[in-house]
């Protein structure tokens, strides 16, 4: 038997070795994530998982299989006694390693079975489905518009070119509901079909959750009735329905429809006409 043989057989050991090593890490990594995870274990786990299996590949590509020199006879000839006692010497080797084979192919399936297993696992840390949340914000029909202090906002309260962030009643602070409340002049603006009841008193109210990425949009420009957003300077019509006339946004924002309530209040008669901020119902360009 050659030495090369008996070398062979040590690394199937260390083969096996370093799947199984491979293949415990990742269990270690599915029950430590499943316990509450800790990022620096968790690290070091995929470290050992990936590094011991690459080593295992290393080892048998460069110890399991047959080592040359082969030669090749150019003319036939008959084989002599040595190298006839070779030929089985190599024959009964190969017949003796496919059960190792065998062995440490299982042995590969188990790590990368593993491995696949701690993989699927941090699915679970995508959060729960978003559900309708993403088509809803606090406002509801009849919501009283109130400032970022909770007052009450009178349809008489904003002079012609004045502006104010508002949020619905109850809600202050809601992220999802601010919204920016301007008023125009009338004698300048023509409302969108489908919108004329949406204006009292020249009031206009749009989210200022940015269709582009979600900045709020906070500026408010009277002489060009326009609103900006800071962070990539898109340029909002607001005379328009807020439809995008510069910058990278292309929705335009979503408008609040309004109304003045009896008791002299703003309030909105429903949710906005369409979802806020930038997401995947956006058309693009
Ligand atoms: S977030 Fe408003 S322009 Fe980019």
């Amino acid at each position: 038997m050659s030495r090369r043989s008996g070398a062979s057989r040590g690394y199937v050991g260390a083969i096996a070795g370093a799947f199984a090593l491979s293949a415990a890490a990742s269990v270690g990594l599915t029950v430590l994530y499943a316990l509450g995870g800790q990022p620096q274990i968790e690290g070091g786990l995929i470290g050992v998982g990936l590094g011991s299996l690459a080593l295992g590949f290393v080892w048998w590509g460069k110890h399991i299989p047959p080592a040359g020199p082969f030669v090749e006879e150019r003319e036939p000839m008959a084989s002599p006694t040595v190298e006839r006692q070779t030929f089985e010497e190599d024959f009964a080797r190969t017949e003796a390693a496919i059960p190792r084979r065998r062995f440490l192919g299982r042995m590969l399936l188990v790590a990368l079975g593993a491995l696949a297993a701690a993989a699927v696992f941090p699915i679970r840390s995508l959060g729960p489905k978003p559900g309708r949340s993403l088509f809803q914000t606090a406002w509801r029909r009849g919501s009283r518009l109130v400032t970022s202090e909770g007052a009450p906002v009178a349809a008489t309260n904003l002079p012609v070119g004045g502006v104010l962030t508002v949020f619905p009643e109850g809600h202050t602070g809601a992220a999802d509901s601010q919204t920016i409340l301007v008023r125009v002049d009338l004698s300048t603006f023509q409302p969108l079909p489908g919108r004329e009841s949406w204006s009292p008193d020249g009031y206009l109210a749009y989210s200022k959750i940015c269709t582009h990425a979600g900045c709020p949009v906070g500026l408010y420009e009277q002489s060009s009735n326009s609103l900006f957003c800071p962070c990539h300077q898109s340029v909002f019509d607001v005379l328009e329905g807020a439809k995008p006339i510069g910058g990278p946004a292309t929705r335009p924002l979503p408008q609040l429809p309004l109304e003045v309530g009896t008791d002299g209040f703003l309030r909105a008669q429903d949710d906005y006409s369409e979802p806020v901020g930038p997401g995947f119902w956006n058309e693009g360009p």
